[in-house]
């Protein structure tokens, strides 16, 4: 996705302008070739040879060096980009490329582009909150860029409020999506669960398991990466919500099944990679429960079968965590559940199974078909499930 893809880092003077050497590191990481423009404020913050020990590529900051490459720069750069991303973008740098002013490298190489442009506000919260700010925004997103919110939170300054620039993560979740776009699953809606439900016991205990959601958010992330619209219904986490996704927050089973059934009224497919509890407390108890002298029993009752419930035409996919006879107990749920698609783990195995980045499955087809796959990470587990995904909706299989 990021290999080879040439991503030009705008970086202007703000106090998160540290931020930028983690982003670069993170994408030089993945394979992109990683050009950074720093304006003239940028550098009263950081130096460009942070960012070139970190890239392997030398650093634009002036449009006037003595230098043939980089005399043609503002004009190069903007051709080789796949994508631009500005991060940290001040309010002046938005100022200006709203009014197509292009007085530095920076501003020259986003009005010369073609490709998609992302930009990151990130300043004081009443310079954010001003309306020109607003404005200028609002002028950038109708014509075409995209702008990640920041966040709310510490600020420089010492006070709180939005202004923030996100983390690392989803500012790459951001970059991955734009380069995304028009991938195989552009137009599709997928719905995905993930993590473990949490069936309350009373105000303060819970009856849950060891999920830890990766495997969902993976295939979440590896969806929206291919083009498609995602929504992530995710029980609790502690994961960060992907960027570009559609997220929604239930604890229990019963409420899972609620945003589920809402969600994928219009859905292609839905993946459940939610670990949902089978039982859940008869009633939870209004007050915390008290230590007794005795032992504590709970009544617990069947909670709805999420999957097998769900009406609709889209594709079903499940997973199916097991200790032990993992492929006869797939099939079994294969078609118990209606499913069209099982992705089996032993959960048992080493490097497989919850908390692990890792995953060893088997994927279970409902024409009989079945692929045992190697242990790989749980995002190449995703694509192989979203392949075959991919060509079940185009009836290939
Ligand atoms: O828990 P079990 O192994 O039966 O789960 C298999 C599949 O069924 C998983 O995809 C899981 O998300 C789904 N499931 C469900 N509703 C439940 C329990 C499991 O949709 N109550």
């Amino acid at each position: 996705m990021l290999k080879n893809k040439t991503v030009v880092l705008g970086i202007t003077g703000g106090i998160a302008a540290y931020k930028a050497v983690d982003i670069a590191s993170k994408l030089t990481q993945a394979g992109a070739n990683v050009r950074v423009v720093m304006t003239k404020s940028a550098l009263e913050f950081i130096t460009p040879l942070t960012f070139e020990s970190i890239t392997g590529n030398t650093v634009v900051t002036d449009m006037f060096q003595p230098n043939a490459e980089h005399r043609i720069n503002h004009v190069a750069l903007s051709e080789v980009a796949d994508v631009i991303v500005i991060a940290p973008a001040t309010a002046n740098i938005i100022a200006k490329l709203a009014c197509g002013i292009a007085d530095d490298m920076l501003t020259c190489t986003v009005l010369a582009t073609r490709a998609p442009v992302i930009v990151s506000p990130s300043m004081h919260t009443n310079m954010y909150e001003n309306s020109i700010t607003q404005e200028n925004i609002a002028k950038l997103k109708k014509r075409g860029f995209k702008m990640i919110e920041p966040q709310a939170g510490r600020l420089a300054s010492g006070g709180y409020g939005v202004g923030r620039l996100p983390d690392t993560e989803t500012i790459i979740g951001a970059i991955r999506q734009t380069l995304g776009k028009n991938g195989d699953l552009k137009g599709k809606k997928v719905v995905v669960t993930a993590g473990g439900t949490q069936e309350a016991i009373d105000p303060v205990r819970y009856l849950g398991n060891r999920s830890s959601g990766k495997m969902g958010y993976a295939v979440a992330e590896a969806a929206r990466d291919r083009g498609a619209e995602v929504t992530l219904i995710t029980a609790p986490t502690a994961l960060v919500a992907p960027a570009g996704i559609e997220l929604i927050k239930v604890q229990s089973a019963k409420e899972m099944k609620n945003a589920v059934a809402k969600a994928s009224a219009k859905a292609d497919a839905l993946i459940m990679a939610a670990a949902v509890a089978d039982y859940t407390p008869k009633a939870a108890a209004k007050q915390k429960i008290k230590k007794g002298a005795g032992g504590l029993t709970l009544d617990l009752v069947k909670t709805p079968d999420i999957i097998s419930e769900v009406k609709g035409k889209f594709l079903k996919i499940g997973f199916a965590a097991e200790t032990e006879n993992l492929l006869a107990n797939a099939k079994k749920k294969l078609t118990g559940k209606g499913m069209d698609m099982i992705v089996a783990n032993d959960v048992s195995a080493e490097g497989s199974g919850f908390g692990t980045d890792t995953n060893k499955v088997t994927i279970l087809l409902k024409n009989g078909r079945q692929e045992s796959l190697p242990l790989m990470s749980k995002r190449e587990v995703a694509e192989k499930i979203l392949d075959k995904m991919g060509k079940m909706m185009e009836g290939k299989m």
